[in-house]
This record gives C-alpha cells, structure tokens and sequence, in this order.
C-alpha cells in the first residue's frame, strides 16, 4: 500500500504539474510477487491500438507483448487494492471521479518500442489517470528503455528509466509519451484509472 506520505505527495504533484513520478514506490514484497507473475504469465499477445473500435495491430507502433491482470493470485489482487486505494484517495482530494482501474503486464522484447502516443483523446475516452509501474530486477541507463514524457505542447519534460520500483503517473489526455526501445527485456505493468461511461448508454466496458 501507498503511505500517506506517498499519497499526499501523488495528490500535489498531479495538482500542480499533472504527473508524478515515484521511486521505490512499491512494498518489496509485492514488487517481487509481480515480477515472477510478469515472467511467469505464458499468455501474452502482441498489443494492439487504435481508439473507437478501431483496433490494429501495427509493430511500428508498437512492439510490446500484454497479458491483463484480472485478479487471480494474490499479488493481483493486491496490487487491486493498492490502486483502489489511491483511486479512493484522489477522488477526495482531487475530485476526480474515478470509477475503475484496469492494468495489464507488458513485455517488451530487446528492440520492441512505443512509439509517441497520448492514452486518451479529449473528449473520446474515460481514462483519465495513467499509472505505470516497472518490474525488471535490475537496469542499466546503457540498456535504453526509458519512458519519454513530452508536455502538452511536445517538448520533452523528463526520461524514466523503468526500474523495479518505479511508479509513474500522469493525467492520460494532457502528457504524450514514448518507450524507446531497450536492449534488454523489459517489464511494466500499465494500467488506468477510468471515469464510468455509463452516460453513452450501458455500463461502461472494461476495456
Ligand atoms: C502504454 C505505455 C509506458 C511504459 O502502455 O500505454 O505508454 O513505460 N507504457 O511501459
Ligand atoms: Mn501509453
């Protein structure tokens, strides 16, 4: 679980940039749990994209392997709660809204890369917070691999190496963002926290 500490620090820094970048932010034990689910899962699929239906699969956009976290072992539904909880704190301190989260393990092979992309488009999706979590062992800065935040206008903000631990958060519509590709394995968790769709008719997907 976040601290409270932790949690004040998510709250101001998404108040007052937009993004928040955590390191060491996940309990040991969790983060090892996750990991040898992450190497373990033998059901990844090549990712795809594509908003409103439109769903490709397109390498140059994107390389990366996804298996989605539905919640059957114990480390997933930890790492539930643990985003439960912070989805209950932002929405008091934020009044965000937040209504559900959704995360998958990602894999990206030595060479599989991102290419620049927003999670959300105005006005056309209900993810509003992105989250994304890294659990390799251990990683060299030599290896590549950083997640790359551009700001809303495109200029560079900052370089995250995906190291075991790490926590970014930003706000999906407002931050464009790569992943360069690695010469080592690389392991994520990304996820989202979502506003209920309900209003387009019908309960809101989960995905
Ligand atoms: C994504 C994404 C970033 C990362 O899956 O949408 O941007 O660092 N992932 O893995
Ligand atoms: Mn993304």
């Amino acid at each position: 679980m976040f601290t409270d500490q932790q949690l004040e620090l998510i709250a101001s820094e998404l108040r007052t940039s937009g993004f928040c970048i955590l390191r060491d932010a996940l309990p040991q034990g969790l983060s090892n749990a996750l990991s040898d689910l992450a190497n373990s899962r033998s059901d990844y699929r090549l990712a795809g994209t594509g908003r409103k239906g439109e769903h490709s699969l397109d390498t140059t956009v994107r390389s990366d392997q996804i298996v989605w976290i539905e919640g059957d072992d114990g480390a997933e539904r930890e790492w539930a709660e643990m985003m439960a909880a912070l989805q209950l704190y932002l929405n008091r301190a934020l009044y965000l809204g937040l209504f559900s989260f959704e995360s998958h393990f990602a894999h990206y092979a030595p060479g599989a890369h991102y290419e620049k992309h927003r999670d959300a488009f105005k006005g056309q999706s209900n993810r509003i917070l992105s989250c994304v979590t890294y659990l390799n062992d251990e990683w060299h800065r030599a290896w590549g691999g950083e997640l790359v935040i551009y700001s809303d206008e495109d200029r560079e903000l900052i370089r995250v190496l995906p190291e075991r631990g790490t926590v970014v958060l930003f706000l999906s519509e407002e931050f464009p963002h790569e992943v360069l590709p690695a010469s080592a394995h690389r392991h994520s968790i990304a996820g989202w926290f979502r506003v209920n769709g309900s209003e387009h008719g019908g309960a809101d997907p989960s995905r």
